[in-house]
């Protein structure tokens, strides 16, 4: 069996590349012969004599996409080539609205969220009103998000209304939204790898200096045994986003009652195997296999 893994070409520090390398041997200890390309190799393309893709040449048995551009990953999918994760459940990561979106009247428990209004870079609110809405239904401090964002870099805290309104400005024409600070989960939050819907791995994350648990934003771990509430609600969404694989992060809520922070179509897996000595890859490649052949592909 042959497969292409699908990296960011730009993107292009040692955590990523050596991710790919990870996934490459793990695949070839399983007989299965894995090439990384970046996703400037191909190109969407249409029109003229071109039919949705450059460059395709022998066609693999499957995409193993690490990458968050849609859009090629849509092309793959057009030529029924099985993209993993597919690209549906890659956009409904990636962007945090969309994700709640899609989860919202599906009984998953998830903080309170409000979509802020669209605007445009250089002009920014000329009015925050909307403010007033989200502060009659909760109590600062806010968290404020940037729809599209990793390793905590675009989550943020404001502690009232001059805060919001300071950091709102500065991050006018992105798309952003405004949730519950869940106080019960502060600096602290659980990570559940899932793989074709069963939990393979999962630790804890805390930081004592700051809200947000994430490891990359000075956060540390430890190996976590799920209970099955946890275990339920992380694979319960990667069934409503149809997704392969994920790592998915819950908030603790009151009496320790999980809620869904967010889901990661790309998670990485290196500090999941420092922390638990769990190969992640090692389950994605075998689920992907199996897939693969019971949709009768080699
Ligand atoms: N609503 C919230 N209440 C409390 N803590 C939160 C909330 N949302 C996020 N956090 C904290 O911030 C971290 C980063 O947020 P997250 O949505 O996972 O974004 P990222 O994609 O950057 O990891 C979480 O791991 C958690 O520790
Ligand atoms: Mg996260």
């Amino acid at each position: 069996m042959t497969g292409w893994l699908i990296e960011n070409a730009f993107l292009h520090t040692k955590k990523f590349s050596d991710q790919s390398a990870w996934y490459v041997r793990t695949a070839k200890r399983q007989g299965i012969d894995l090439r990384v390309f970046g996703n400037d190799r191909f190109l969407a393309a249409y029109g003229g004599s071109e039919d949705g893709l450059t460059n395709l040449g022998n066609r693999p048995d499957f995409v193993l996409f690490l990458d968050k551009d849609v859009t090629l990953a849509r092309a793959f999918e057009r030529k029924e080539i099985p993209v993993f994760n597919s690209p549906d459940a890659i956009a409904a990561c990636d962007d945090k609205s969309v994700t709640h979106r899609l989860l919202s009247g599906q009984k998953i428990p998830m903080p309170l969220t409000f979509s802020v209004p669209m605007t445009f870079p250089g002009v920014g609110y000329s009015s925050f009103s909307f403010l007033d809405e989200i502060q009659h239904r909760m109590p600062y401090p806010f968290v404020v998000k940037e729809c599209f964002g990793s390793f905590g870099a675009q989550v943020y805290l404001v502690r009232d209304r001059r805060e919001a309104e300071l950091l709102l400005e500065k991050l006018a024409g992105k798309p952003l939204l405004i949730q519950e600070f869940i106080k019960e989960s502060m600096g602290k939050d659980l990570r559940i790898h899932i793989v074709g819907g069963k939990p393979v791995a999962s630790m804890m994350r805390y930081n004592d200096r700051d809200f947000r648990a994430n490891v990359t934003n000075g956060g540390r771990m430890k190996p976590w045994d799920p209970d099955d509430r946890q275990a339920e609600l992380a694979v319960r969404v990667c069934e409503i986003l149809g997704l392969d694989f994920a790592g998915v992060d819950l908030l603790y809520g009151k009496d320790g009652r999980p809620i869904l922070c967010e889901v990661n179509s790309n998670a990485h897996i290196q500090n999941i195997y420092d922390c638990t000595g769990i190969n992640v890859a090692d389950s994605i490649i075998r689920y992907i296999g199996e897939t693969c052949r019971d949709r009768g592909i080699r």
